[in-house]
């Protein structure tokens, strides 16, 4: 009897062992992950994938961040290193417009066969990956070799953007990521920012961005939730089916007049989308995440969340094979006037505040939690919250809402940089920073329904 209960409770301790150790060894892998992330160059030329996705900087690079930059940092290999000084980058595209050197359609003919791309985020992944056609990444949705997975996805970026020169050798130019490796890097980005999408319609208080949130989901003006469901990156089921998940679309932006890139002379090769040869289609983006993340569009051809908008109301969405399958389905395009342009902005920049509030809730929440022996981790914990509350009180005072969460915000940057420089009281400020962050959440949402995440 007694060797019966002592065989139970060790079989117990074993299951129980293994359970807690399934999350431990996902944990680990997310730390190596972010490991190769930031600091494997994979013998190249010096960049990392942190090069263009840096963190403090939603995992992704604009001019302005651009230039901040040094002139030996490795995103500019192409104007110090001989061997890249042709047909890698171009210099005045990557500075101006933000723009990166993509040979998707192959290495064979380097001088004209290319694309110029924005770097896209690489948050919230586990939500805007899949689709019926299998996994959909980069701009154009075939942005990774092989199988296509997001896994793969790493290995493509090794061979375009790390090679010490262009004959692109491995184990000469650079290494390619080991499986290990691989394994590390998707879960690492597949732990990034929002795991599942919204539900809408959300309690929003701000009446211009709940009249955007009805514009938005609207059949008959808006119809952005068409394609971005739950403003997320996913095709509504309702229309496409139940597991349309991620689509491709040609909506136009490559008819854009007077795009940026285009306007300074330079040569930039008409983008083919999707495939080799191309089908002109682009794959559907997150918007939760869009505000804080322009220029917009594969081509970086908007700099404003408003013209992103506005975009839907012009001759090159409304002329595109995906407007005009609007004006079959529903018997016209979109077209929205200024005030409604500003509304649908408007719910842009709220959830996208929130998503940015709640993450920084949560810094300061574990930084609260850090005990004296571990300030390292506690002060970066704090500086990721006030880069997200920058993120917020930019978002939000740029399209004039919510002066009153606003200025909680501000607090809130002030007693985390205080809690940064102190040395006894930085959990009472860390903690302090997250009540005033509450209460610039309370100003957007009603508090019975906060957003989905974490
Ligand atoms: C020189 C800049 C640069 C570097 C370095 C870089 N990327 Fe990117 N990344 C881009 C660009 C540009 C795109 C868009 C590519 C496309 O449309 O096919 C992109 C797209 C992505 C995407 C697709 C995101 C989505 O929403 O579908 C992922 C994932 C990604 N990169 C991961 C990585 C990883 C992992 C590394 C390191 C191994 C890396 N990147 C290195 C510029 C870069
Ligand atoms: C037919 C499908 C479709 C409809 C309808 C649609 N979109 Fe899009 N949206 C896309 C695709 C595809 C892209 C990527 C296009 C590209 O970069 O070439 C995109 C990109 C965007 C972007 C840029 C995101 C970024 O990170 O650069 C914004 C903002 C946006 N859409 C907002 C809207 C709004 C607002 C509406 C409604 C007025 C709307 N969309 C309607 C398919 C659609």
């Amino acid at each position: 009897m007694g060797a019966l209960v002592g065989f139970l409770l060790g079989l117990m301790f074993l299951m129980s062992c293994k359970s807690s150790a399934q999350p431990e060894a996902e944990k680990d892998l997310v730390a190596k992950g972010r490991e190769v992330f930031f600091n494997e160059t994979f013998e190249g030329n010096g960049r990392t994938c942190g090069t263009c996705h840096p963190e403090e900087n939603n995992f992704t690079i604009d001019p302005a961040f651009i230039a901040t930059l040094p002139d030996d940092d490795p995103l500019f290999v192409a104007e110090f290193n001989p061997d890249l000084e042709e047909n890698f980058e171009n210099p005045r595209l990557m500075r101006e417009v933000g723009l990166i050197l993509e040979n998707l359609d192959g290495f064979d003919d380097l001088a004209n066969k290319f694309t110029m791309r924005g770097v896209p985020h690489t948050l919230a992944l586990p939500t805007s990956v899949a689709s019926r056609q299998g996994p959909r990444t980069g701009w154009s949705g075939d942005g990774a070799p092989g199988d296509g997975s997001l896994r793969s996805f790493s290995t493509g970026a090794v061979i375009q953007h790390f090679t010490k020169t262009l004959n692109r050798v491995p184990d000469v130019d650079f290494r390619l990521p080991t499986d290990e490796e691989l394994d590390a890097l998707e879960a690492f980005m597949l732990s990034l920012g929002r795991q599942e999408d919204l539900v809408l319609p959300l309690a929003l208080k701000g009446t211009v961005a709940s009249r955007g949130q009805d514009i938005f989901n609207d059949p008959t003006s808006g119809k952005c939730f068409a394609c971005h469901v739950n403003a997320g990156a996913n095709a509504d089921p309702t229309i496409f089916g139940p597991d349309a998940g991620n689509m491709n679309f040609n909506t136009g932006v490559e008819e854009l007049p007077d795009q940026p890139a285009d306007l300074t002379g330079e040569l930039v090769p008409p983008d083919d989308g999707f495939g080799v040869p191309g089908d002109s289609t682009f794959n559907t983006p997150p918007l939760v995440e869009a505000a804080d993340t322009g220029p917009f569009f594969h081509n970086n051809s908007v700099e404003t969340i408003e013209g992103a908008v506005a975009f839907y109301n012009g001759d090159a969405f409304n002329n595109s094979p995906a407007g005009q399958l609007l004006v079959q389905a529903t018997g016209s395009g979109i077209n929205l006037d200024a005030t409604q342009v500003e509304a649908v902005a408007a719910f842009l920049r709220v959830i996208n505040a929130l998503e940015n509030i709640g993450e920084s809730i949560d810094f300061t929440q574990r930084a609260a939690e850090r005990g004296f022996f571990e300030r390292d981790e506690s002060e970066t914990l704090l500086a990721r919250a006030i880069d997200e509350t920058d993120d917020s009180i930019m978002v939000l005072a740029g399209g004039g809402l919510h002066p009153d969460a606003v200025a909680f915000l501000e607090e809130a940057r002030r007693l985390a940089e205080e809690g940064i420089d102190s040395f006894f009281s930085r959990g009472r400020l860390a903690r302090q920073a997250a009540t005033e962050l509450e209460k610039a959440r309370d100003e957007l949402v009603e508090t019975s329904m906060k957003t989905t995440q974490k």
